[in-house]
């Protein structure tokens, strides 16, 4: 059966809620709890968008925009970035950042739902996702979106947490977010925004179900990558060429 669609708008504003109350310390948490990893990460996953210098590319559930400021990087001044969100908060510090940035970006901000993209189909040369696909509400709906609007041949890169194979691994990932992470948001005034970290990852899709997914939702290719022992995956899907 259907769920009903108060349900799904209510999750969905209670997340909307969350990220616009963490938005203030969001990239120095960000920085703390991952030892400056998430940086690396991000690169990473700009380069396996293959996204390329004068390409107009979108990045998806952007939050406060470092990683569409890394890909605004990539695609030089005359290429240009489109970071959504639906976060008021993360925007204005995205816009911040991006407003901040020498040599100037070609980088719009844009308030929406990345299940609902306000974008023609076949728009994008490239894109990226960080740590979005986890949180949106309905993951199949999101990734029929972004390939809508990706032209034949795009290819876009989703960075998310990912559960390790291995069992040593697995559980020091545990350990992490029930003893550092939780902790140190707790410190920060903001225990109940990252206590649901465990849970999401629980819930969410490991690597051979976010092929399948990818795949159900058009997409010709799609491969993902663990890194960092496993504890973070990259998704590279790439839409057929027409
Ligand atoms: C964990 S943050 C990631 C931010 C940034 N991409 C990064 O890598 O640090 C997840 C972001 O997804 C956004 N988000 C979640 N669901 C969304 C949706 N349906 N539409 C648009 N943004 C969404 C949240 O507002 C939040 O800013």
């Amino acid at each position: 059966m259907t769920p009903p669609a108060v349900e799904t708008t209510t999750d969905a504003s209670r997340i909307q809620t969350l990220f616009n109350r963490i938005a203030p310390v969001y990239d120095r948490l960000n920085d703390w709890l991952s030892v400056g990893q998430h940086r690396i990460w991000k690169l990473m996953t700009v380069k396996w968008s293959q996204a390329s210098s004068g390409d107009t590319c979108l990045d998806l559930c952007c939050g406060s925009g470092d990683l569409a400021q890394l890909l605004g990087e990539r695609v030089g001044k005359t290429g240009q970035v489109f970071g959504v969100d639906f976060s008021c908060a993360q925007l204005e510090i995205a816009r911040q950042r991006g407003e901040n940035h020498y040599p100037p970006l070609s980088l719009h901000w844009i308030e929406a739902d990345a299940l609902h993209l306000p974008f023609a189909d076949n728009f994008f040369d490239a894109a990226t996702m960080g740590y979005g696909l986890r949180n949106v509400t309905d993951i199949p709906l999101s990734l029929r979106e972004l390939h809508r609007v990706l032209k034949p041949g795009a290819t876009a890169a989703i960075l998310d947490f990912h559960r390790p194979n291995n069992p040593t691994l697995n559980a020091i990932q545990q350990w992490i977010l029930q003893t550092i992470v939780v902790p140190v948001a707790t410190a920060n005034g903001l225990q109940d925004e990252y206590a649901y970290i465990l849970p999401s990852l629980e819930k969410f899709p490991q690597g051979p179900e976010q092929i399948r997914l990818a795949k159900q939702a058009g997409f010709a290719q799609a491969t993902h990558y663990p890194i960092s022992g496993g504890i973070m995956g990259v998704l590279v899907v790439t839409k057929r060429l027409s």
